[in-house]
C-alpha cells in the first residue's frame, strides 16, 4: 500500500507542530525540506519523530562522497526515515550514501535519488553540458542511482509509470505533483491525481498545499488517503 507524505513547507517548528496537530492521526509521514530544516534545524526532526511520525528529510545532498557519507550518518542518527541525494553526484557518492545508511541496520534511512529537477528543460540541461533529453536523462540517472545502491527515486507523476516498469520491484518511487481532482494546481505543471499516481506505481505520494492550505486539513488528508486506498486495491 502506498503511503502519504505531507510536505511541511512552513517557516518554523511552531507552524510545523500546529499543522501536524491539525492533520491528526491519519498521516504518519512528513517531509522536512530545506526551508524548514535551515530555519529550525535538527530539533524539528526530533520534534516530528517525538510525535511518533516518520520523517522524509529532503535535503538533496550533493557533495564529495566522504562529506555525503558523514551527512547521511548525521541524518541516520537523527532518525530520518527517507533522505534525498542528487544522482548527478555520481556513483561513488551514491554508494557512499547507501553504505553509510546501511550501518543503521533495520532503522536505516532509505536513500532516494533525485534524477533531473522538474524545473529543468532540455535547454537548461544543454546549458549545464547534458545533451540528452530530460526523459533520457531521467532514465539514465535512475538506473545509475539504483545500480549504485539507492533505495528509490523521486519522480514526477509523468515519469513514474515507465520507471516502475523498468526498475526492480521494491524500488521506492516517491511522487510529488499530486493534486486531487478540483484542487488548485499552484505552480505544479506535471500533475496526477492520487489514484492515478498509485495506479502508475508510486510507493509514496508527497502532498503539500492541497492539505496544508485546506480549511480542514484532516478531511483533505482523509480524502486523499481514501482515493489512494481505492486505487491500491483495484
Ligand atoms: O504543495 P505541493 O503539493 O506542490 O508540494 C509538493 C512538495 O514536493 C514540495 O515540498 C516541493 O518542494 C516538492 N517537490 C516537487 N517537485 C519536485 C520535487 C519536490 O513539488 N520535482
Amino acid at each position: 500500500m502506498a503511503e502519504l507524505i505531507v510536505a511541511l513547507d512552513v517557516p518554523g517548528r511552531k507552524e510545523a507542530e500546529e499543522k501536524i496537530k491539525a492533520i491528526g492521526p491519519d498521516v504518519s509521514f512528513y517531509k522536512i525540506g530545506l526551508e524548514l530544516f535551515i530555519a529550525a534545524g535538527p530539533d524539528v526532526v526530533r520534534a516530528v519523530k517525538g510525535l511518533g511520525k516518520k520523517v522524509f528529510l529532503d535535503l538533496k545532498l550533493h557533495d564529495i562522497p566522504r562529506t555525503v557519507e558523514r551527512a547521511v550518518k548525521s541524518a541516520g542518527a537523527l532518525g530520518a526515515d527517507l533522505l534525498t541525494i542528487h544522482s548527478v553526484g555520481g556513483p561513488a557518492m551514491i554508494k557512499a550514501a547507501a553504505e553509510a545508511a546501511a550501518e543503521f541496520g533495520a532503522s536505516a534511512p532509505k536513500i532516494l535519488a533525485v534524477t533531473v529537477l522538474t524545473s529543468l528543460d532540455a535547454a537548461d540541461l544543454k546549458d549545464v553540458g547534458i545533451a540528452r533529453s530530460p526523459e533520457d536523462q531521467v532514465r539514465a540517472a535512475a538506473s545509475l542511482a539504483v545500480s549504485s545502491g539507492a533505495d528509490g527515486l523521486v519522480c514526477s507523476p509523468r515519469e513514474v509509470g515507465a520507471l516502475a516498469k523498468n526498475l526492480r520491484r521494491g524500488t521506492l518511487l516517491v511522487t510529488p505533483g499530486v493534486r486531487p481532482a478540483g484542487a488548485a494546481v499552484g505552480d505544479q505543471k506535471r500533475i496526477a491525481t492520487p489514484g492515478d499516481a498509485v495506479r502508475d506505481g508510486s510507493t509514496h505520494l508527497v502532498v503539500g498545499r492541497p492539505i496544508l492550505a485546506a480549511p480542514d486539513p484532516a478531511a483533505a488528508a482523509a480524502a486523499i488517503l481514501a482515493e489512494m486506498r481505492a486505487a491500491g486495491t483495484l
